[in-house]
């Protein structure tokens, strides 16, 4: 598979262990894009933001589009292409249009940010419904660029493709508008957002730019919180063993409370380093953590405390452990024994309330989706497309509230 696709879930990567929606519902989240010209293409067609790059969410993008001569599905460098130029005719900045195809969708997204392009228009290459166009697998590709990627993307219906190329034949200038305002919706004074994640901190860059990530977005995550303009809860995606296999050696090592609730093994290893078991524990600490610290007012801790025990306990120093967790949980003053009594007996044979909540809450409701892809941020019951850095996360969430009662922090860099 030569694209970052998504829709199949995490669940089938992981020999035995099952998610918990098995009749996953995967929603692709859409925003508009506007045709202004030429006339017989005026409208407005949906299409389906990327999993990477820079969307403008609460705002809009005019431009004109440009279909390369060469390099159509801009798997390759522009730059090596001397006969190509980037120009839309009118001063205006150039949406690139290019096919699906034979590369990651990230990889023409970079070829055509580095060609001079404000956004890239990549048109299916097979009569179907939208999907969203992710990043690719760890180890499945170079995964320098994915960081530096900072154009919007979005995926269009190989009809509108077709379409657009007919005009530009003509040649006719095609302008476009990509409208990220109603992406979100944006009710009231206060935005609910959810970030779904794991304590798992080997697993590449998805694990580095989630690690990244939350520190980067524990200051602006706090005094958002702490004056009630967000209401914030972390999640914690977990497996089952199915029945027959939980005295197998796979469930055995990678599940906890009698192969209810399991993880993958990080190293995929099961005879070295820790096994899934040990990430289920540590994402149940943190869970229990942000349970005790919401009950006594203080969610906002839960920044701290992963912040924290991403620096001091990292398996790669072997000090992933209960105790490394309870020390951090400790130093923040938050009560250890409430925690333990959160945790449980995690060898025992039975439920535990926090997790089973947590499996429960992975089941898409309404407009939201099951939640497949880790790290997933959910904001005002939306999932959240687009890389994970904090001007672009605080952008979407300043535009989930209603128009002017956004905080000042939104409105400082325009
Ligand atoms: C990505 O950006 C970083 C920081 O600006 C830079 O050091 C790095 O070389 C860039 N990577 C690529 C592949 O351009
Ligand atoms: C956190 O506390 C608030 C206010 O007491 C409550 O409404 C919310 O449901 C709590 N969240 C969780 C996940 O327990």
């Amino acid at each position: 598979m030569m694209e970052g696709k998504v829709g199949v879930g995490i669940c089938v990567l992981l020999l035995l262990l099952m998610c918990e929606s098995t009749k996953g519902r995967f929603v692709v989240e859409k925003n508009n894009l506007r045709v202004t010209s030429p006339e017989n293409l005026k409208d407005t067609y949906e299409c389906a933001i990327g999993n990477f790059g820079v969307p403008q969410y609460g705002g809009t993008l005019a431009g004109a589009v440009v279909y390369p001569k060469t390099n159509q599905k801009a798997c390759k460098s522009f730059t090596d292409d001397v006969s190509f130029k980037f120009n839309s005719g009118a001063g205006l900045p150039v949406f690139l249009l290019v096919d699906r195809g034979d590369c990651y969708f990230t990889l023409k997204a970079w070829n055509a940010q580095k060609a001079g392009a404000a956004a890239i228009l990549v048109a299916d290459d097979r009569p179907e419904p939208l999907i969203t166009m992710d990043t690719p697998e760890e180890g499945h590709a170079r995964s320098d660029y994915l960081q530096n990627i900072s154009i919007p993307s979005a995926l269009i219906s190989l009809s509108l493709g077709e379409a657009i190329k007919k005009a530009l034949n003509k040649p006719d200038m095609v302008k476009v508008n990509l409208d990220w305002r109603e992406a979100l919706p944006h009710p009231d004074d206060r935005v609910e957002y959810e970030f779904w994640t794991n304590s798992n901190d080997e697993c590449g860059p998805k694990c580095d730019s989630q690690k990244q990530f939350l520190k980067d977005f524990k200051g602006v995550a706090q005094i958002l919180e702490k004056k009630g303009y967000t209401q914030f809860t972390p999640h914690y995606i977990t497996w089952y063993c199915p029945e027959a296999f939980i005295l197998s050696r796979q469930c055995k090592s990678q599940c906890i409370n009698n192969g209810r609730y399991c993880a993958p093994d990080p190293d995929e290893d099961f005879s070295r380093g820790y096994e899934g078991k040990d990430v289920v524990v540590q994402n149940l600490l943190q869970a229990c953590f942000f349970k005790v610290a919401n009950e006594s007012g203080k969610p906002w801790l839960w920044w701290d405390y992963v912040t924290d025990f991403a620096i001091r306990c990292p398996m790669r120093e072997e000090k992933y452990t209960k105790e490394c967790a309870e020390d951090v949980i400790s130093s923040l003053g938050v009560d250890v024994k409430k925690i333990q009594e959160c945790v449980g007996n995690t060898g025992a044979d039975a439920e535990n309330q926090v997790l089973k909540a947590e499996q429960k809450a992975q089941i898409g409701k309404g407009s939201r989706g099951d939640v497949t892809i880790l790290p997933t941020l959910i904001i005002n019951n939306r999932q959240y497309r687009g890389k994970l850095d904090k001007g672009t996360v605080l952008k979407a969430i300043c535009s989930g509230f209603e128009e002017t009662t956004e905080p000042v922090i939104c409105l400082r860099d325009g």
